[in-house]
């Protein structure tokens, strides 16, 4: 597997509502499997197709404490929760930036494996949170045009501190 260069902000790429993706073949493969091993390499939960430069509708990401892998090809939420929650991002093309972000508590979600096949996901929490935030990446939506509040990193390593006491 290859690490792939990931793309920070600002960047045509990232601001761009990428393409559907049409071929399920071996190049859209090898895409994915780079792009986890990029993401598990720069502790990421989630990557998408445009953070390293591939305009396309794809994604991958880490659900749950098992931190299992999911794969989203042209994925489109059909539901979101009325309910929503605010709390901390960051996003790997946004180095050093962390931030307040409200989003729904729970998404539904209509997408395609690597091999075309429609699936649907249901997540809630955290999960959906980063559902959430790599589809908005696929409609050239970042982050930072979300953000509520900066969190600075004294604030993280503080509260970090404070998990770690209990
Ligand atoms: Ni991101």
């Amino acid at each position: 597997m290859v690490l792939l260069k990931i793309v920070e902000n600002p960047a045509q790429v990232l601001s761009s509502a990428a393409a559907d993706v049409k071929k399920f073949d071996a190049e859209l493969a090898t895409l994915l499997d780079n792009m986890y091993e990029t993401m598990v390499e720069s502790d990421g939960v989630g990557i998408a197709a445009p953070q390293v430069n591939k305009g396309i509708r794809a994604a991958v990401l880490e659900l749950g404490e098992e931190r299992e892998v999911l794969e989203i090809i042209n994925p489109v939420i059909t539901e979101y929760s009325v309910d929503t929650n605010v709390d901390i991002e960051g996003c790997l093309s946004f180095p050093g930036l962390f931030g307040e972000v409200e989003r729904s508590n729970g998404v539904r979600v209509e997408a395609q494996d690597r091999d075309g096949n429609l699936f649907e996901i249901e997540a809630f929490d955290y999960d959906a949170r980063v559902l959430q935030h790599e589809i908005d990446h696929l409609n050239g939506v970042l982050f930072d045009s979300k953000m509520v509040r900066i969190v600075t990193e004294e604030e993280l390593a503080e509260m970090y501190a404070e998990e770690e006491e209990v």
